[in-house]
């Protein structure tokens, strides 16, 4: 199935985790793809390279979206522009959550979620934008929100800050842009299996707390994010402007707490 034929995409953060698995989506379906990740140690690099399905020819860029500000995320832009530059679909995933209580948190926590969730989506986002106006490009734009856009958690509001601002931004962005032929959608996975929360997930008294929460039971791995991201991005979701696609297992749409019906006298 070749559905994002003649297509290329830059995917940020894509060196691992839920990037990892969309860019190889999209490159299973057709797109040429560039990668992208952080750390210039080699780490990122070895990391990526490590798939057995990533051909050798798909090139890889390193940078920080975080600094300078807001000339990180342009150099990224430029280096993704260098070594492809027919890039049509822009996927912002890099993002990154630091738990930390409201009262003891650090300004420096906010500052540095709000740069990378955010700052940096809008930098790269006006960039791409900016160029596909220039050349009649009709882009496409994939914003990683999460649920945390939606619901909340006491030491996440760095984080859940950012994601609602994401919510709000593909809204806002889809305004801006569709009437240049620029499609902007976002997708929100619930709680999945990526380095970023591995750590989490380790105590399974969390993971089971997690799948007790979660509709389906399910704490999936971040192959699930996929379809979604596809589908978005291909011809099928051609009139689909400024959504944000929820892909938890049906965590936001469940009233909590609420235990099993056999523990309640309810009326039947
Ligand atoms: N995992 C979840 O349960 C979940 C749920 C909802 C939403 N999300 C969202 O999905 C996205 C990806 O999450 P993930 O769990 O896959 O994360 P992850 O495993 O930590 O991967 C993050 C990726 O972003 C890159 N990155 C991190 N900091 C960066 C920076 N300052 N500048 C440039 N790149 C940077 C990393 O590169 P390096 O490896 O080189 O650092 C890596 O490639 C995030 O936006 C996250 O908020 C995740």
């Amino acid at each position: 199935m070749s559905v994002l034929k003649d297509h290329h995409a830059f995917v940020t953060g894509s060196t691992q985790g839920i990037g990892l698995e969309i860019a190889k989506a999209l490159c299973e379906a057709g797109a040429g793809v560039v990668l992208h990740g952080r750390r210039t140690d080699g780490e990122s690099l070895r990391h990526a390279r490590s798939q057995n399905w990533l051909p050798a020819s798909v090139p890889i860029v390193l940078g920080d979206l975080t600094e300078p500000m807001p000339q990180g995320p342009l150099d990224v832009a430029e280096d993704a522009l260098r070594v492809n530059p027919n890039i049509d679909m822009l996927v912002c995933n890099a993002g990154t959550f630091i738990d930390q209580p409201f009262l003891e948190m650090d300004f420096h926590v906010f500052d540095r979620t709000l740069k990378l969730n955010v700052y940096s989506q809008y930098v790269l986002i006006q960039h791409f934008a900016r160029l596909w106006v220039r050349r009649g490009i009709r882009g496409r734009i994939l914003l990683i929100g999460s649920i945390n856009g939606h619901l909340s958690e006491p030491t996440h509001v760095a984080y859940d800050t950012s994601k609602g601002a994401i919510d709000a931004m593909t809204r806002s962005l889809c305004v801006s842009l569709a009437p240049h032929g620029i499609r902007v959608n976002g997708m929100a996975p619930g709680l999945v299996r990526t380095p970023l929360t591995e750590p989490a997930l380790q105590n399974p008294r969390a993971k089971q707390w997690m799948e007790l929460h979660t509709p389906n039971g399910v704490v999936p791995g971040a192959e699930v994010c996929r379809g979604a991201a596809v589908f978005l991005l291909s011809d099928a979701a051609e009139h689909i402007h400024g959504q944000m696609l929820l892909v938890d297992g049906g965590m936001s749409v469940w009233q909590q707490p609420d235990p099993p019906p056999e523990w309640m006298n309810l009326p039947t």
